[in-house]
């Protein structure tokens, strides 16, 4: 296919897109994305991971300081204001005026993206109607629960007819019931508008994503279906070993076999689809390598992101 067949296709693409704040807080880190037409794409990662900053700057509300994106074909950094007219979002921090009932604040953002009264009125219906607020649509904004609040924001998001939605972290601080209505309703979605989905949650991407992409300190680290990921992921086989006396040269030995070879928590941690236990323990050995433990596994996906997630928390904490 040629890049104009590829592009046609595609609702958004990041090339390199980098954000850093300050001098080293590198919180997007080169990232390359591709994203469909139609496709719910969640953009999974721990807290701090670097989503709301992607989402920000493939909404033009923050400049890249390196890489760029492309909407639907038009260039974040050459075409902010095109942009601006053919996407919406949720944000992490829903923003609706509070004092305002649901209706009423349909109808103001209907209006700020330039509907006539009339035609806003019409969509805002719809979308109470798609959002299941009927029975709230008088109520303002401020008496709301947060299942609620939510639903009313993605309405917002909708009534401009964007054709890239953006959804930053939707059913954070649910509960478990209002967090399943939502997922139905963001369900529907699918194949009508091109959704970009951000969590932290990785049921949340399964249940919801076509594709779903692992993000962690700004860094892609994998990409794929639920079902690809589990096959990647769950693929590879992991041996996390205990020694003493672990010395530079080892390492070196051991990352030329498997370049996946790393330490964390003080343990020895070597991944590869196909692990030869004895000749770990032969390498080792030879160094003059003390092991005290080992343990060899195939983990889930659910492993792996919590480790993921686990170590970036500490992170935080930190
Ligand atoms: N305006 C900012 N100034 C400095 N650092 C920021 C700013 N916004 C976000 N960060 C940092 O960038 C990293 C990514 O943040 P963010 O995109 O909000 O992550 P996520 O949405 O995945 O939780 C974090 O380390 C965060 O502290
Ligand atoms: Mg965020």
């Amino acid at each position: 296919m040629s890049g104009m067949d590829i592009d046609k296709k595609l609702a958004v693409r990041t090339e390199g897109l980098t954000k850093q704040f300050g001098k080293n807080r590198l919180a997007v880190d080169n990232l390359d994305l591709d994203i469909k037409k139609g496709e719910i794409f969640s953009l999974l990662g721990p807290n701090g991971a670097g989503k709301t900053t992607t989402i920000k700057m493939l909404c033009c509300l923050l400049k890249p300081t390196g890489g760029t994106a492309r909407i639907m074909g038009l260039d974040i950094l050459k075409n902010p204001a095109k942009i601006k007219q053919i996407i919406n979002v949720s944000p992490q921090e829903t923003a609706v005026a509070p004092h305002l009932s649901v209706l009423e604040n349909l109808v103001l953002v209907g209006q700020i993206y330039g509907l006539s009264g009339r035609e806003a009125k019409r969509r805002a219906y719809r979308l109470i109607e798609l959002m299941s607020l009927n029975e709230r649509l008088r109520d303002p904004a401020n008496k709301l629960s947060g299942g609620l609040l939510r639903r009313l924001s993605i309405a917002m998001a909708l009534i401009s007819d964007p054709k890239v939605l953006f959804l930053d972290e939707p059913t954070l601080g649910l509960d478990p019931k209002s967090r399943k209505t939502l997922w139905s309703l963001i369900r529907y979605l699918r194949g009508k508008k091109t959704v970009l989905l951000t969590t932290h949650y990785l049921e949340e991407a399964d249940a919801l994503a076509d594709r779903i992409a692992i993000i962690d300190q700004g860094r892609l680290v994998a990409l794929g279906t639920s079902e690809e990921l589990k096959r990647q992921l769950g693929g590879m086989q992991v041996m996390t070993v205990k020694a003493d006396s672990l010395s530079p040269a080892a390492m070196k030995n051991l990352k030329k076999i498997y370049p996946q070879t790393a330490i964390a928590d003080s343990h020895l941690i070597i991944k590869a689809e196909k692990l030869d236990f004895n000749k770990v323990v032969d390498l080792l050995r030879g160094e003059g390598v003390k092991i005290n433990w080992l343990s060899m596994k195939e983990p889930t996906l659910d492993e792996i992101y919590l480790k993921i997630t686990g170590r970036s928390r500490d992170n935080e904490i930190i």
